[in-house]
């Protein structure tokens, strides 16, 4: 069964976020849609045809995922944008921060220094499956740097394209727009 790219428009309107931004965001994931089906439907044919064994086959299995990462990744990154409340300290979410980071404020920071290193890639706060830990981390490009058997908490795009065309080269103060229109019961919903 083929993915089917999701429908973000709802974003619109983000305080921080222009349209024109967004529109070229919603746009560049649907190409990491259709490129995951592609690259799926093209190791089908191969293996079918005999060519498993191929430096071809072998650079498109490479390929995948980094096109599932880049489309999966977005999907996270637009279902935790459009909150308009602040996180609730008291809450599951707050309180783990607190037990994890020192304190809600200590996982900020971090979480923003994560953010502002130089490279292309994401930030994300990640859940240990295994005991329950929470830590931020960098993700390179889409693929490089997944915690095995962690569940993404909060995802935060960190590529140019996500905010070059409102911010040019001031990525820390989009990440605070980020901030402020963090859907933190979406993210609070990923916890275990
Ligand atoms: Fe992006």
């Amino acid at each position: 069964m083929a993915y089917e790219a999701k429908d973000y428009g709802k974003l619109l309107g983000m305080e921080g976020f222009s349209e024109t931004l967004l529109n070229n965001h919603f746009t560049l994931y649907k190409g990491y849609v259709t490129n995951t089906n592609k690259v799926m439907e093209m190791l089908t044919a191969m293996l079918k045809e005999g060519k498993a064994a191929t430096p071809e086959y072998a650079e498109l299995k490479r390929r995948f995922g980094w096109e599932f990462n880049g489309m999966r990744l977005h999907e996270y990154y637009f279902e935790n944008l459009g909150g308009k409340a602040a996180l609730d300290k008291s809450g599951k979410l707050g309180k783990k921060l607190a037990e994890n980071f020192g304190s809600y404020e200590d996982w900020e920071k971090d979480f923003k220094a994560t953010g502002t290193m130089r490279g292309i890639g994401w930030t994300i706060l990640y859940q240990d499956n295994l005991g329950g830990k929470l830590f931020n981390q960098w993700v390179n490009e889409h693929d490089v740097g997944h915690p095995a058997g962690c569940a993404p908490i909060l995802v935060l795009d960190v590529f140019e394209h996500a905010f070059m065309v409102d911010y040019g080269l001031k990525r820390a103060d989009y990440i605070e727009a980020f901030f402020k229109n963090i859907n933190w019961a979406a993210a609070e919903g990923r916890l275990k």
